[in-house]
């Protein structure tokens, strides 16, 4: 079953019911886990229906280096989750992606510090492989269904995932450059390996929302607007791949 974790671009969705997470030994999740349609221009009356987890909560929001990462992905895996997508709002580094753009990664960077990044810390060992942290057949997925729907989105990258909340100095981005970045988030980890040691499929849609310190003007109601205006293109591919996977089934 299709899930998507939710960032600061929320998603039109339709009929959405709760879906009842019994036990939850790593804490609350940011949100219920909810069943609904998403909704795009081309379904109007909401497509095929994904789990939907809003990982900076309902209504609140919760501070990227404050979120329960363990809980939420454990909460889509009890709710029948096998696959996660990730949307991400990002800044870009690299020169080509401007606000507005999508990009699906192949590749992270770690800079995050002191959040739980494993489901393992005080029993046994446990190291999770990870040289791919994103599935590749999975992003293929997405990719296909940007083809069908229309949508322009770039495929392969590296995501540099930062603490936060403070966005970055000039001089921080020109480090993850250097480190062959070309986007910055704050939420893709430990999100990716934490769907790693519980066997789901992890792929992430970056939606380009600002140009990163350095690299232009930052105004934080332009980063809203462009979170807006990208909805609709990510519900459409999260449409498109919740068919795919549907027709696939039949
Ligand atoms: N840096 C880190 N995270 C972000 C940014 C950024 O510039 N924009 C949106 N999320």
């Amino acid at each position: 079953m299709l899930a998507v974790l939710t960032g600061s671009a929320t998603l039109p969705m339709l009929d959405r019911q709760q879906v009842v997470t019994n036990g939850q030994p790593w804490g609350q999740p940011s949100s219920p886990v909810w069943m609904a349609r998403p909704v795009t221009s081309r379904h109007p009356a909401g497509a095929t229906p994904v789990l939907v987890l809003h990982r900076h909560g309902d209504g609140v929001r919760i501070a990227p280096h404050a979120i329960n990462y363990r809980a939420n992905l454990h909460a889509l895996a009890t709710a029948g989750a096998t696959m996660v997508l990730a949307v991400h709002t990002v800044g870009g580094i690299r020169a080509d992606l401007m606000p507005g753009d999508l990009l699906i990664p192949d590749q992270l960077i770690d800079y995050t510090w002191g959040r739980h990044a494993t489901y393992a810390d005080d029993h046994d060992v446990h190291h999770a492989e990870f040289s791919e942290p994103f599935s590749a057949s999975f992003g293929d997925l997405i990719a296909a269904s940007a083809v069908t729907a229309g949508v322009a989105a770039r495929r392969g990258g590296v995501y540099g995932c930062t603490q936060g909340p403070r966005l970055e100095t000039a001089a921080e981005i020109n480090r993850l450059e250097r480190d062959g970045c070309a986007v910055v988030g704050m939420t893709a980890m430990p999100e990716a390996v934490l769907a790693r040691e519980l066997g789901l499929r992890y792929a992430s849609v970056c939606l380009i929302v600002n140009p990163a310190a350095g690299r232009g003007v930052i105004e934080m109601d332009a980063i809203a607007q462009a979170a807006r205006a990208g909805a609709d293109s990510i519900a459409a591919l999260i449409a498109g791949v919740a068919e795919m996977l549907e027709r696939g089934k039949q």
